[in-house]
């Protein structure tokens, strides 16, 4: 898509699953990618394929969403390389699946904590970079997890919880950057197939019928159509694969 040609965009949970493949269809749509997760070796895989695909090598930034001093060494890397961020996208977020054992301490403050605390900090850190951009965006990958009244099923009620959140985050930026030249887009997806832009599978995928899964590629496709909407138009989009909204 040419109209993202030489973007300079953000993504959190990068280094696996959707994160990476967003990363790689954003780097094939010609953005400079910064990558951005725990993970060293994972953003270290990521970075080479995309220089594979395209010849342009990423960034890459660790963080702990969780961790606030972690956020703040990413948040003061990225801002002292990049004057401008065109694009920054919440992808990362711990998950935690239902369990009959009491959730040990760690993981409901990690859920909680990456998804909400850290995904706002961080944002709030790089919003001077976004506001200098000619066409900034902040796309929050929430969850059918996230709608009101969405059955719990296997997920966890902190994991639950931080998603209803983060669909929150997205709408509360929305009002809180009414006005400026800022964007907050979110993209809720059901159940995915985790299918990377680099797997044979992923060609395939746009001949999937009715009442088959999602995948990576169809919420990569939703967050490329939400971000070229004409500027005036700020989408805050539902995947529903044959559930009719009620994710059953
Ligand atoms: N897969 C699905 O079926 C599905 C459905 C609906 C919504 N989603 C949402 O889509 C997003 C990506 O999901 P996914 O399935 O690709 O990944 P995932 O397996 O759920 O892993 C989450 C991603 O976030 C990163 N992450 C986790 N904790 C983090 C932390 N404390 N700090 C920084 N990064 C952290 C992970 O990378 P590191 O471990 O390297 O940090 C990983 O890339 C998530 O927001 C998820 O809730 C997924």
């Amino acid at each position: 898509m040419k109209n993202l040609n030489g973007l300079t965009a953000v993504i959190t949970g990068s280094g696996r699953g959707l994160g990476a493949a967003l990363a790689m269809t954003l780097a094939d749509a010609g953005c400079k990618i910064i990558l951005c997760a725990r993970n060293k070796a994972a953003l270290s895989t990521v970075t080479n394929q995309i220089e594979q695909r395209t010849g342009e090598r990423p960034d890459q930034v660790v963080v702990d969403l969780a961790d606030n001093a972690s956020i703040n060494h990413a948040i003061a890397q990225i801002t002292e390389r990049y004057e401008v961020i065109d694009l920054l996208i919440n992808n990362g977020a711990m998950w935690l699946e239902a369990s009959d054992e009491p959730h040990s301490e760690q993981e409901v403050f990690g859920t909680i904590n990456a998804a909400i605390t850290g995904s706002f900090l961080f944002t709030q850190g790089l919003l001077p970079q976004l506001k200098c951009s000619s066409r900034p965006d902040i796309v929050t990958i929430g969850s059918i997890s996230a709608l009101l009244n969405a059955p719990l099923h296997s997920v966890s009620v902190p994991f639950y919880a931080a998603k209803h959140a983060q669909a929150a985050l997205a709408t509360g930026l929305q009002q809180m950057l009414r006005g400026t030249p800022v964007r907050s887009l979110c993209v809720h997806p059901p159940y995915l197939d985790d299918i990377s832009p680099a797997d044979a599978e992923w060609d395939a995928i746009p001949d999937r019928t009715k009442g088959e899964r999602a995948t990576n590629r169809d919420v990569c496709e939703a967050v490329m159509f939400a971000v070229t909407r004409p500027r005036h138009i700020t989408l805050n989009m539902t995947i529903d694969t044959d559930e009719g909204g009620l994710f059953g």
